[in-house]
């Protein structure tokens, strides 16, 4: 199907649509220039993400996953929302029953202006206390390393949920509770690997949703889908207004 016909057919099923989700991943940031994991460019001093955004490398070594925090939030400091992320905000205006969940820590989604909006995996400017678990926000670029706690000068960690942590509850609950009873799940920019956000479209498909994926590449989600538009993010979302 010619890609001007899926986007036809996405939006019309969008308007038919009361309940709306949608999943982002960092595809939805990369044309604002922020790197993505899996891409080449997401590598940092060789290290990827899973060797990094872990509990037990954040044990073994706080000051060199700081390091690369570091450097992701200097890169993050200096990017802007772009078109996707502007048309996810009026995608949410448009409709009463609407969520936009995303994996994305950087708060593009947050500074372009959605509010029906949930940061699963966490935000980068959010920083937790390992001893006394105060949660505060903090943007200082770069970070002193090793941060230390105002309150009890404990460890500061980034208050983001890393491989082998859980969700936290609310935000599991939320997202499932709208990713089942949607009618229209749209999965953008996210390679579609880490769970849960893994399993969305199969949950999303089981109950009775039209699930379409919008990213550059095919994704092992691509199969399952209903619809696959191929293409950055910034074309193509701002299409289905
Ligand atoms: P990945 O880096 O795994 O995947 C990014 C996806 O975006 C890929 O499928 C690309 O094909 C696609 N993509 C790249 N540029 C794009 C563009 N301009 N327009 C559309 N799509 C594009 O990132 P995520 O799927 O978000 O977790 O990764 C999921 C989680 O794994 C992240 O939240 C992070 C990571 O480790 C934590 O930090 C806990």
């Amino acid at each position: 199907m010619p890609d001007q016909q899926k986007i036809d057919e996405i939006k019309a099923t969008l308007a038919r649509a009361r309940a709306v989700a949608v999943l982002t991943g960092a595809g939805v940031s990369a044309d604002s220039g922020v790197p993505t994991f899996r891409g080449t460019d997401g590598l940092w001093r060789n290290f990827r993400a899973e060797d990094l955004a872990t509990p037990e490398a954040f044990a073994r070594d706080p000051r060199l996953v700081w390091e690369w925090y570091n450097w992701r939030r200097e890169l993050i400091a200096t990017k802007h929302p772009n078109e996707a992320h502007r048309a996810l905000v009026e995608l949410e205006r448009r409709h009463e029953r609407f969520l936009l969940i995303t994996q994305n820590v950087d708060g593009l989604h947050r500074d372009a202006g959605s509010s029906r909006l949930l940061e699963i995996h966490g935000n980068i400017w959010t920083v937790r206390c390992t001893a006394c678990k105060q949660i505060e926000d903090n943007r200082e670029v770069p970070i002193a390393i090793p941060p230390h706690c105002r309150a009890c000068h404990g460890l500061l960690r980034p208050h983001i949920v890393w491989f082998g942590e859980a969700l936290e509850e609310e935000a599991l609950d939320r997202s499932m509770g709208a990713v089942t009873s949607c009618d229209v799940l749209l999965i953008i920019g996210t390679s579609g690997v880490v769970n849960p956000a893994a399993s969305f479209a199969g949950i999303a498909k089981a109950g009775g949703a039209f699930v379409a994926e919008m990213n550059l590449e095919e994704t092992p989600q691509s199969a399952m889908v209903d619809l696959a538009v191929r293409g950055r993010a910034s074309d193509t979302v701002p299409l289905l207004l």
